[in-house]
Parts: structure tokens; sequence; C-alpha cells
């Protein structure tokens, strides 16, 4: 079984999650206010931090519920809300409630799961008729920097060495962009997809969350003899070089409704 690539137990965890949160907290939540209500009963699955339980937990309420799940659960333990539960669970492999909740959401998570479709499915199945699932997934491949044609950006020899450590982990680099046709094809309703990207410079917010990944997949680079400890460590310093200029990810939040 290929494992979870950026397993939350590694010290870089805290750095990724906090640039996540900073980057994509705000898209995140403006496709969640709309079907996110008072009241609501929400799944969100693979929470990481637990930044959006916690804000899914602000805004149902007392009379809401907010079921947040992971593998590890070590940055969810701690909240304190008394209308949150917090449980250790794999989306593809563990049992969960059918037909309960009004929203079930994630973000980067299925594109690690290797058998993403049938985590999509209990997602699915852990919806009402009429509740509504909001997928956020990177497609990764179709915008990287460009330096050939775009000459202002860099595409790091570090960046494409980490995915394909995760390819090789199982990872779908692509899967945010092949989601519209697979909802529908599940016989989802008014399924809308909209796509996120941004331009960074070296030094910014998505250069801290280049930097955890590049380090917690460091062993896997050098051991596949993509990228030297030489290369690495000079493409680090870049990180944080106001020259460097990329494209992040493209995030595809995709909203689908349940029949
Ligand atoms: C890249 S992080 C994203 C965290 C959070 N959703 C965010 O966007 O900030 C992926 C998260 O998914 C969790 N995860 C990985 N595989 C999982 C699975 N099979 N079931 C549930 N959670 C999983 C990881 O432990 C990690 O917390």
């Amino acid at each position: 079984m290929p494992e979870y690539a950026f397993d939350n137990a590694a010290a870089e965890t805290e750095q990724r999650f906090g640039a996540l949160e900073v980057l994509y907290d705000p898209v995140t939540i403006r496709h969640l206010a709309p079907v996110v209500k008072p009241g609501s009963r929400c799944l969100e699955v693979g929470g990481g931090s637990g930044s959006v339980a916690k804000w899914m937990s602000d805004r149902v309420g007392a009379q809401g519920r907010v079921l947040v799940t992971d593998i590890n659960t070590r940055f969810l333990d701690g909240i304190a809300a008394g209308n949150v539960e917090v449980r250790q669970h794999d989306i593809a492999n563990d049992p969960i409630e059918e037909g309960v909740f009004d929203v079930a959401h994630t973000r980067l998570v299925l594109i690690h799961v290797p058998e993403r479709e049938r985590a999509v499915e209990k997602m699915i199945s852990a919806l009402k008729p009429g509740g509504w699932l909001v997928l956020q997934e990177f497609e990764s491949l179709s915008m990287r920097a460009d330096p050939e044609h775009f000459l202002s950006e860099h595409l790091l020899k570090t960046y494409v060495a980490s995915q394909a450590v995760l390819t090789r982990r199982g990872a779908d680099l692509r899967f945010g962009r092949k989601l519209p046709p697979l909802l529908r094809s599940l016989g989802l309703k008014n399924v809308d997809a909209e796509a996120h990207a941004r331009h960074f410079q070296g030094g910014t917010v998505f250069s801290r969350l280049m930097r955890a990944n590049f380090e917690q997949v460091r062993g896997d680079m050098i051991a596949a003899g993509d990228v030297t400890e030489e290369e690495i460590e000079a493409d680090l310093a870049r990180l944080d070089d106001p020259a460097l200029s990329w494209p992040t990810m493209v995030l595809w939040t995709v909203c689908a409704q349940k029949p």
C-alpha cells in the first residue's frame, strides 16, 4: 500500500498547515458559506489543522454538528467546541454514517488517497438527499512554471522531483480537474467547478508551503536519484529569493448536490 507522503507526524506539518490556511481558507469559506447554515450537519474529511472545522463549528452553532476526520488527528484533538466530533478515520477504508450530513467537504486529501473514487462515493453516501458535496483538489501539472514561454518563471528541479515522489506514493496530481465529470457520472446534480491559482514571488507564503513539502520528501527524492542534496539546498535557498517567480498549483473547487 503506498503511504501518504506528508504524514502529519512530521515536523514540517505545522508549517504546511499554516501556509494552507493562509492560501486557501478564504477560498474554502467563500464556497462553503452558501451551503453551511446554522443547524447544518457537516462532514470535514482529512481536516488537517482543523481551521475549516472550526469555521464550520462557529457557523452551524449549537443546533448544528461537525464531524471532522483524519488518519492522524494530532492537530484536531485540541478543538474545544461542543458541536464538534473529532474522529481518527480513513475515508477510503473505514465505515461512515450514511444519509446524515447536509454538507461534506474535503480539501487536498483525495489527490493523496489511492482509492480516491471510493472515497468520493463514501462522501456522497454520507450526505442526505439534497446535501452538498464540496471537493477542493489540486491539478498540479497543467500550469507548472514554464520558463521556456514565460521568461520570469522558474521551475525548480526539486519541485519536479517532489511531484515524482507524490506520484510514486499513489497521488494523482491531476485529480482536481477530473472531478466535474466524475461527479456527473455518479449522478450528482448542479455540478459547478471553479479553478483558483495565484502567481507568487520567492519569500512569500507559497514558498513556505514548498519548503515544508521539499523537506518532508527530501530522503525519497535523493533515494530516487531525481535530485542531489546540493541541488535541494540550492533550491531551498532560492525559495526566499524575491527573483523567484512561479504560479501555484490549480485548486479546483467542485460543488455538487445529491439528488
Ligand atoms: C495536505 S493535508 C490537507 C489538510 C487540510 N484538509 C487542509 O487543506 O489544510 C492532507 C490531510 O489529509 C489527511 N489524510 C490523508 N489520507 C487520508 C485518508 N485516507 N482519510 C482521511 N484523511 C486522510 C492527512 O493526514 C492530512 O491531514
